[in-house]
């Protein structure tokens, strides 16, 4: 099956749906799982994936027991990510053998990575997409039917995929991509080279889409994008799209990941300051607190930038919770530029961090002119050391709010306690308490009493 591959590099791209009836007539029998990896931006894409599929006939299926094609929606930020996917695709080739007739597909970030060498580690894969590419889908599948592997990795900067409805399981908080690509050039990062340049939805249509929600049930909704903030259609920037969304009745809460320091405007501020279902909470990566090892990462803000925009921000909103992202040995970083960083975080109190060690890319900017000289077991080191600050920091914090009421959104049932529900607070901590009498998607007060690091306790108060 995979002696021949077309790289089907100039691929039309279709701007009506094709025929659905003939598509359900030659593939009423395709049930197709998608596994996602990584972000948040590949599980709206894999919604989109999803929605592509059901457009042209096919039927998405629950779990690998009844599919006969599986696609791996992955990603390519650290090396780890990638050899996860590897491992999994060689458990699917051990399944293929038993099922001969399964297909196989890697789409997205991590097969834009990889390109050729993708099928080097896998040749037994059916077919591979990139994240513009999600639209020849339903011609891969035909490609594979015939008896031809597929591959289609072409960037395309007007791709927004605007038009596709995407397939979201039912439930409270949606994920919704206002913005593709990213015209940053972060030197540790892929993702310019793996999602192209940035593009941006026009808001109008982003209105429509969150009645949509509103209407299908959903309470809360995530705008998504590589640096979020930098969201401009021409007409409306991010502060625009944050009011006019806040304007739509129905909707309780909204969120947005991830901005970049750099784009805080005002108009965002004000914003989250002012829209009152906008969350008073930011996850806004620092990455580095020395200002040395910015510059080598061309992050274009300073640790003293940084440091006023997060006084700015908890001035003008108060008990405004924050998050953040921090990569340690990065290339050059002494113990000195560590020490900046660890003293930041110190110094800042952030209610979270997701923390890594900086993990060279192939094609980035890092890789190409930078030396990754921090050894693996010093990196090791400085991650055990912010993370056991972290720790500590988002337990204090947490413990703080012991006594206090909050607002929170009911999301489902505890996995620990039948009796339970979780949810979350308009920081986005999660809590758990009884049900009382609460369903989800309510919106209850509820007292806290106790408090870890990840999770917060209380009871509903009447
Ligand atoms: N190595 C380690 N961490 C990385 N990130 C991005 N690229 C790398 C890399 N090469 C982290 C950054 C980013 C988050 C999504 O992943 O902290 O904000």
């Amino acid at each position: 099956m995979n002696s021949k591959i077309p790289i089907e590099s100039q691929l039309p791209i279709y701007t009506a749906a094709p025929a659905v009836e003939s598509a359900i007539q030659l593939h009423a029998s395709r049930r197709v799982y998608i596994e996602t990896y990584g972000c948040q931006m590949n599980v709206s894409d894999s919604e989109l994936l999803a929605g592509i599929l059901v457009q042209n006939g096919y039927e998405t299926a629950d779990g690998l027991e009844d599919a006969d094609v599986v696609l791996l929606n992955t990603c390519a930020i650290r090396e780890n990510a990638e050899t996860k996917v590897l491992n999994r695709l060689k458990q699917l080739n051990h399944r293929k053998r038993l099922q001969p007739n399964l297909i196989l597909g890697v789409c997205g970030c991590m097969a834009q990575h990889t390109r050729s060498k993708m099928l080097d580690a896998a040749p037994y894969l059916d077919l591979v997409l990139g994240p513009d590419a999600y639209r020849s889908l339903p011609a891969a599948l035909r490609s594979v039917a015939a008896g031809d592997a597929f591959v289609n990795l072409k960037l395309d900067q007007d791709e927004d995929y605007a038009d596709i409805a995407p397939i979201r399981k039912d439930g409270i908080r949606a994920w919704l991509t206002v913005q593709r690509g990213c015209d940053k050039m972060c030197t540790f990062c892929i993702v310019p080279f793996v999602r192209g340049r940035e593009r941006s939805v026009p808001a109008k249509l982003l209105v429509s889409e969150v009645k949509r929600l509103v209407n299908e049930g959903f309470k809360e909704v995530v705008l998504l994008g590589q640096t979020v903030n930098s969201y401009h259609d021409g007409a409306h920037d991010f502060g625009d799209l944050l009011f006019a969304i806040n304007d739509i009745e129905g909707i309780e809460r909204i969120r947005f990941t991830s901005p970049h320091p750099s784009d805080a405007t005002d108009g965002m501020i004000e914003a989250i300051a002012g829209g009152d279902k906008v969350c008073k909470q930011i996850h806004l990566p620092l990455q580095s607190g020395s200002t040395k090892t910015l510059k080598a990462m061309r992050r274009t803000y300073t640790a003293e930038t940084y440091r006023e925009l997060v006084a700015n921000m908890r001035r003008r909103i108060p008990n405004l919770a924050i998050s953040t992202d921090i990569i340690v040995g990065f290339c050059g970083e002494t113990e000195d530029d560590f020490m900046e960083t660890y003293h930041l975080m110190d110094e800042i109190r952030f209610d979270s961090a997701f923390m890594f060690k900086y993990s060279p890319r192939e094609g980035t900017l890092a890789y190409k002119s930078l030396n990754d000289d921090v050894t693996s077991t010093e990196k090791g080191r400085r991650l055990r050391e912010i993370i056991s600050l972290q720790e500590k920091i988002s337990l204090e914090i947490n413990q703080e709010l012991v006594g206090c009421n909050t607002n929170v959104l009911v999301e489902g049932q505890s996995r620990r306690n039948a009796d339970e529900y979780h949810g979350r607070t308009n920081s986005f901590k999660t809590i758990v308490f009884p049900k009382e009498n609460s369903k989800i998607g309510d919106v209850v007060q509820v007292n806290i009493n106790s408090a870890t690091a990840h999770t917060l306790r209380g009871e509903i108060v009447a």
